[in-house]
């Protein structure tokens, strides 16, 4: 079974992140059924909305540390960057010229972003989706590990596949999404109504891995609740302690049941200070190792390894897509 996944290189990597996909990606890199894991670091996605070139680059190296910060092992996961990776565009180009306009207009991240985006919305964050179709087909990948959020596009993902497959006879294998049952969608700490952000404007909506951890004690501790009192989980009365209790499942491995019976009798103050800590815990091996690595040469020696590996197997595929539509001459 192969795997793929990537996360955009835009912003502050968050717990929502985290806990929504790289965890279950070091979860998954130990599966018995695995022949290939594949994660990027979605740089063309990113500079759908403008980026500062500084910004971007560091950007990039943080994520590929974070990556192994938190558990990928390279010697399972191949780790590389979609741009060094051509075929990833020449596929997205062909499926971008097998899309219909409305069905990417529909997507609700597009209408999301479209309405924050002031300084005029680009081509690129409309076709989007047929470059991240692009990134899970080139490998014919049967599983793609993401938080809920991208459900959409896996959908899309399919549909596009489906459609290719019949008019060019079978050529993609049609794969599924893998969303984990908790943490796929970690909301915002002061709108918990709104998923946690890495480009929110408001830096206490979310947790950065790479926060210093008093802040993220101290954001934890004024994340919105409600005026209730009692620890309890129920999404539509009460989001922001029901995401604070997915977060403690989440990084503590306790069921939420369990949890409601342990702070049945507590104050929110309590409740929250537990919480604080648990993530705490969590995240400081994290940015020691972060630490660590940041700036040693491992990080290039993983992504060459990466990307060659990568160019290998996505160069194969491209061309016998071409010869199947007939771009070029015959190989
Ligand atoms: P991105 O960079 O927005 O998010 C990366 C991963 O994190 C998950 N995620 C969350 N999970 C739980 N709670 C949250 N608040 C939360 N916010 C984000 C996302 O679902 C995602 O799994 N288009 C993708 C990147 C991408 C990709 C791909 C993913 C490009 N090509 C191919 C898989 C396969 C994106 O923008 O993710």
């Amino acid at each position: 079974m192969r795997l793929i996944s990537g996360i955009q290189p835009s912003g502050n990597i968050t717990l929502g992140n985290y806990l929504g996909a790289v965890k279950n990606f070091v979860k998954l890199q130990n599966s018995d059924k695995l022949t290939d894991f594949l994660v990027f670091i979605a740089d063309l996605h990113a500079i759908t909305v403008p980026q500062d070139k500084t910004e971007l680059r560091k950007n990039i190296k943080s994520l590929v540390a974070l990556y192994l910060a938190c558990g990928l092992d390279p010697e399972k996961v191949k780790i590389f960057i979609q741009s060094e990776v051509p075929a990833h565009t020449m596929l997205g180009w062909v499926l971008q010229c097998n899309g219909y306009i409305g069905e990417l207009e529909r997507m609700t991240q597009y209408k999301d972003k479209k309405e924050r985006q002031v300084a005029g919305v680009s081509v690129g964050l409309l076709t989007y989706p047929s470059l991240m179709a692009a990134d899970i087909l080139l490998y014919d990948a049967n599983l793609v590990p993401v938080g809920v959020d991208q459900k959409q596009h896996l959908e899309l993902t399919r549909d596009l596949a489906i459609r290719f497959n019949s008019r060019y006879q079978d050529t993609f294998v049609v794969p599924e999404p893998y969303i984990p049952e908790a943490g796929a969608k970690i909301m915002s700490l002061i709108d918990p109504t709104k998923k946690m952000s890495k480009s929110d404007p408001n830096p206490k909506a979310y947790i950065s891995l790479l926060d210093d951890i008093n802040v993220v004690k101290k954001k934890i501790k004024s994340a919105v609740t409600d005026s209730d009192g009692f620890v309890k989980y129920d999404v539509e009365n009460k989001p922001g302690i029901s995401n604070l209790l997915t977060i403690m499942s989440c990084v503590t491995n306790t069921s939420i049941k369990e949890l409601e019976e342990k702070y049945k009798d507590s104050n929110y103050a309590t409740f929250k200070e537990d919480v604080a800590n648990a993530v705490a815990l969590e995240l400081t091996p994290i940015q020691a190792k972060y630490n660590e690595i940041i700036n040693s040469k491992m990080i290039d020696e993983v992504l060459d390894a990466g990307r060659d590996y990568a160019n290998y197997l996505a160069n194969k595929k491209i061309a016998k897509i071409y010869n199947k539509i007939g771009l070029g001459r015959k190989r």
